[in-house]
């Protein structure tokens, strides 16, 4: 019996150790340890040893059989560890740069933002910035836009709580609220409370407003400011330099329009509309791009400008939409969902 244990433990190891499938690894278990496996008929074997040996032999054999069991566990252990390298195939390091990651391109809004700026800038305009975080007095009051004017309700436009803080971001009105800023048209007021004028100023940026997610409506989105503050500006101004704007950008063959509007920080306010027939997927003949007007002597009042000497004019438009004209685009989301395969196209 001391031999069949001791054959049988020399054997054991090595074939063991070549396993390499499931279905080999219960076969092997089948033949050791199973109900007719050689370690079972040893068992059953302990019958017929003498019994003053039986004990020291008893332990001998759950000695082996530990042991063997040790090398059943490894085995498994390493024939599962071949299964999931198998699935998992050829070793990679996440830590490395991209194969074919390739050159990155700019967002097609970043491409329009940049554009308009840079036409503007040969009119005379420098870029301006404001924070996305605004207070109430900024965004609407200093506009000449009351309390129960629509624009200012919760319903459709996001105020933090009462005790948010934000040091970077200064109250006009102590106890005020803040929000994230409805238009950019707040960057006119910060602008023009840091100095006297002449003014002449772009200033594109994030903007937020409580709007369900649809083709052409997104919660946050990007607008392009515009403000010229000097003496004996006059409507014409603003017209001639919306003309050159977007021939610049659209093409010699863009016409603007302006239809009458109300807004209570320009005195007369406009919409602006455009034909760009020549423009991919454009299937109107006029399209609403805009805002504007001269600015309204009670926005001059609030920053200190005396009205009788100064005049002006502003206005705002959508990135979104002006980057949808030039481009064919034809659903705001596509801007925001970061397909390589969208923004490729842009480059
Ligand atoms: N703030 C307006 C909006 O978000 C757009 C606008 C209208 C801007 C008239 C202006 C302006 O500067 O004068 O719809």
């Amino acid at each position: 019996m001391q031999d069949t244990l001791d054959a049988l433990l020399a054997k054991a190891p090595a074939e063991l150790a070549a396993l390499k499938t499931r279905v080999e690894l219960d076969a092997a278990k089948a033949r050791y340890t199973g109900p007719h496996g050689e370690f079972t008929a040893l068992m059953k074997q302990l019958g017929a040893v003498p019994k003053e040996q039986r004990p020291a032999m008893g332990k001998l054999i759950n000695e082996a059989k530990a042991r063997l069991q040790t090398e059943l566990d490894a085995a498994l252990e390493r024939i599962a560890a071949a299964e999931i390298a198998a699935q998992l195939g050829r070793p990679v390091d996440p830590t490395l740069p991209s194969p074919d990651a390739g050159p990155g391109t700019y967002h097609p809004l970043t491409l329009v933002r940049e554009e308009m700026c840079r036409i503007l800038r040969k009119a005379g305009f420098t870029v301006a910035d404001g924070p996305e975080v605004e207070t109430e007095y900024y965004c609407f009051d200093a506009l000449n836009t009351p309390p129960d004017h629509p624009a200012r309700a919760e319903q459709d436009t996001f105020y933090f709580p009462e005790a948010a803080k934000f040091d970077n971001v200064s109250k006009k009105v102590p106890g005020e609220r803040y929000l994230l800023r409805t238009h950019t048209s707040s960057v006119q007021i910060r602008t023009m409370l840091k100095g006297p004028p002449p003014i002449r100023i772009v200033s594109p940026g994030r903007v937020y407003r409580r709007d369900t997610t649809d083709a052409t409506h997104s919660a946050n989105f990007h607008q392009l400011e515009c403000l010229y503050v000097d003496r004996n500006v006059t409507v014409r101004d603003l017209k001639a330099l919306l003309d050159y704007i977007f021939a610049s950008l659209l093409g010699p063959d863009t016409k603007t329009r302006f239809r009458p509007h109300y807004f209570g920080y320009t005195e007369p306010s406009f919409e602006v509309d455009l034909t760009a027939n020549h423009l991919p997927k454009v299937n109107k003949d006029w399209i609403e791009i805009g805002g504007c007007g001269m600015v309204d002597p009670t926005v001059f009042e609030a920053v200190g400008y005396d009205p009788e000497v100064w005049s002006g004019y502003a206005f705002g438009m959508g990135l979104e939409r002006l980057a949808m004209l030039v481009y064919g685009i034809d659903d705001i989301r596509y801007f925001y969902q970061n397909d390589v395969r969208f923004l490729k196209q842009f480059a």
